[in-house]
């Protein structure tokens, strides 16, 4: 599995100091489980959850989903034992690592090198274990390209709302939602977009983060609607009932994925021999060129990815 393909549109927080949570979200049907010794774990407690963590990598099983450990940043004193604890003890059963509060491509770095040195001692496959760099102020925003570019390792940018609207001084307490006031769009436009930037430019996954609200789904709909429109490719869950809407969400929907079978099918056809060789071609009553197959892949290649089938063929014209 190439980095960039991993299924991300559902990342379970999944606190590392619970260990009936590291269980139950065994089971669940999140795409992605993020096992956390962060934010969701108290400071008195951080070291112990590195064990729990460690045996839940490696005992449990994960089925298939993308596992990654977030580990504390480094501001901190905990960064490089967490990473020792958990490459040491499960590198093996771990896909990549989460780096919050990220603020430079030199602390990206960092990380990529000592994960090199533990791979290289533990006889792991060095580079394997990729890094997701969590962007959750406004220096790590500003940094964004070089960090997104900071390392091969990379595979995903998140967006931290909480910690970002902290740090910006945002006047709401109410994350992902709009700020009581700001009535002219949407006050995260151009936090989202600029994350996308920088994750496209080299070819990345765009995460969006957390919906706190976790009764109303409805509202998670909405918000994680925005990010999926833009192109972000998943968001995280804090709540088995967030789940199957992530899924949803970042799926493209059935009639979508369709046209875009369809439309490559098409191109391909009249762009071959048999076709006429033709650069533009119609299909119903929408005309399709290069372009068109470059946005079709798109949505095929998500839909494909969440194991979508296609329902309505196209047949070459007759004669
Ligand atoms: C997530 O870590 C956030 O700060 O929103
Ligand atoms: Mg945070």
């Amino acid at each position: 599995m190439t980095r960039t393909s991993r299924a991300r549109r559902s990342c379970l927080a999944v606190p590392g100091s619970n260990p009936k949570m590291l269980g139950k979200a065994q089971g669940l049907p999140a795409d992605q489980v993020f096992l956390d010794l962060e934010d969701s774990v108290s400071p008195l407690a951080k070291v112990d959850a590195r064990a729990n963590i460690v045996a839940a990598l490696t005992e449990g099983d994960w089925a298939g989903k993308t596992r990654v450990v977030r580990v504390n940043d480094w501001t901190t004193q905990w960064t490089y034992g967490d990473v020792i604890a958990v490459v040491e003890g499960a590198g093996a059963d771990l896909d990549a690592v989460m780096l919050p509060k990220v603020q430079t491509a030199s602390q990206v770095h960092a990380l990529d090198l000592l994960l090199t040195q533990l791979e290289k001692t533990l006889g792991l496959e060095v580079g394997r274990i990729g890094i997701e760099a969590q962007i959750e102020n406004a220096k790590g925003l500003v940094e964004v390209d070089a960090i997104a570019g900071a390392s091969p390792r990379v595979e995903t940018v998140i967006f931290g709302p909480a910690d970002f609207m902290a740090s910006i001084n945002m006047k709401s307490l109410v994350v992902g939602e709009q700020p009581p006031g700001y009535d002219v769009g949407d006050a995260y436009h151009y936090i989202l977009m600029r994350i996308l930037m920088a994750a496209r430019t080299y070819d990345l996954q765009a995460i969006d983060g957390p919906y706190l609200q976790i009764k109303d789904v409805e509202g998670f709909r909405r918000v994680a609607g925005r990010s999926a429109a833009l192109g972000f490719d998943g968001k995280w869950v804090l709540h088995p009932g967030q789940i199957e809407a992530a899924n949803e969400v970042y799926s493209p929907t059935q009639a979508d994925f369709d046209h875009a079978e369809n439309i490559l099918d098409a191109y391909g056809y009249y762009t071959s021999e048999a076709g006429g060789k033709r650069g533009a071609a119609m299909i119903g009553d929408e005309m399709i060129d290069e372009a068109s197959r470059k946005m079709a892949l798109v949505i095929s290649g998500k839909g494909r990815a969440a194991g979508m089938q296609r329902t309505d063929p196209w047949t070459p014209p007759e004669g």
